[in-house]
């Protein structure tokens, strides 16, 4: 057999006979994007790892510190098989790691109980479950071999990591700092949804403006999306998670949520 044929009868076939379409080519958005998700993946084992002390030194229940130090290993996963996609997306700079957003940050003035609420809430209740949705529409059009591979496990882990903040509140409703979790909250929420906002929503002009709302099909198939598709799904997790989840706690978030665009950082 010449090297050709032995090319051709290796190579895979749709049922209508038809090579396959080729690999998308990687564009220098893809690697932008998969560089900043190892970093921030990265962060994620940080936050968690340093939220499970403070549940260690305040004596949380077992369940959920053994969940937490679960998250911490699925983090670092997600970290490596972002680098590999990275990698195979042609990146070769380092991972842009800011040192100082590897912690959680202490208020000495209050306890460190309402530092574990505002943790829990912002980065678990907030972060991971808004995670779920995106991470679920950018695996939609991902056809990549190590985009998906890497995007299949982030996302069956982030739902995870979403019910582990909604039980490490309702852990801490069953102390006796239950009382004062509504007005804490009430009084943080604002702030949080704003950062959100900031982030994923509309209050990122920079974000939403006419070329970076475009984007070509290839790089949807290493796993993007614009942000104007971040925004709408972000809006829609107010109603359907945080507005009832928090509302079967106690909780009133729609006048936190209403509040968010007027919030500073
Ligand atoms: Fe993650
Ligand atoms: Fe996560």
């Amino acid at each position: 057999m010449t090297k050709k044929a032995a090319r051709s009868a290796r190579a895979p076939k749709t049922a209508s006979g038809r090579k396959p379409a080729a690999r998308a080519p990687a564009s220098a958005r893809v690697r932008d994007e998969w560089r900043a998700r190892i970093a921030a993946e990265y962060g994620s084992a940080a936050i968690t790892q340093h939220l499970v002390l403070w549940l260690i030194q305040i004596g949380a229940s077992p369940d959920v510190i053994d969940a937490g130090l679960v998250i911490v290993g699925d983090e670092l996963v997600h970290s490596r098989l972002s680098h590999e996609v990275y990698l195979d997306a042609g990146g070769v700079e380092p991972p842009n790691i800011d040192r100082d957003s590897l912690q959680l940050g202490r208020r000495l003035h209050v306890p460190l109980e309402h530092d574990v609420l505002r943790a829990v809430v912002r980065f678990f209740c907030l972060g991971e479950t808004v995670a779920v949705p995106l991470f679920s529409h950018l695996r939609e059009r991902c056809t990549v071999k190590s985009a998906r591979t890497a995007l299949d496990r982030i996302l069956r882990d982030e739902v995870r990591h979403r019910d582990f903040g909604w039980m490490a509140l309702d852990w801490l409703a069953t102390t006796p700092m239950a009382e004062a979790i509504p007005t804490l909250l009430e009084a943080e929420l604002p702030g949080m949804f704003g950062d959100l906002e900031r982030s994923y929503g509309t209050g990122n002009p920079a974000a939403m403006d006419e070329p970076s709302a475009i984007m070509a099909d290839t790089d949807r198939e290493w796993g993007l999306a614009p942000p104007p598709e971040y925004a709408e799904i972000l809006h829609r997790t107010f109603t359907r998670d945080y507005q009832p989840r928090f509302a079967a706690r106690g909780v009133d978030a729609t006048p936190a949520w209403g509040a968010r665009l007027a919030t500073t950082p």
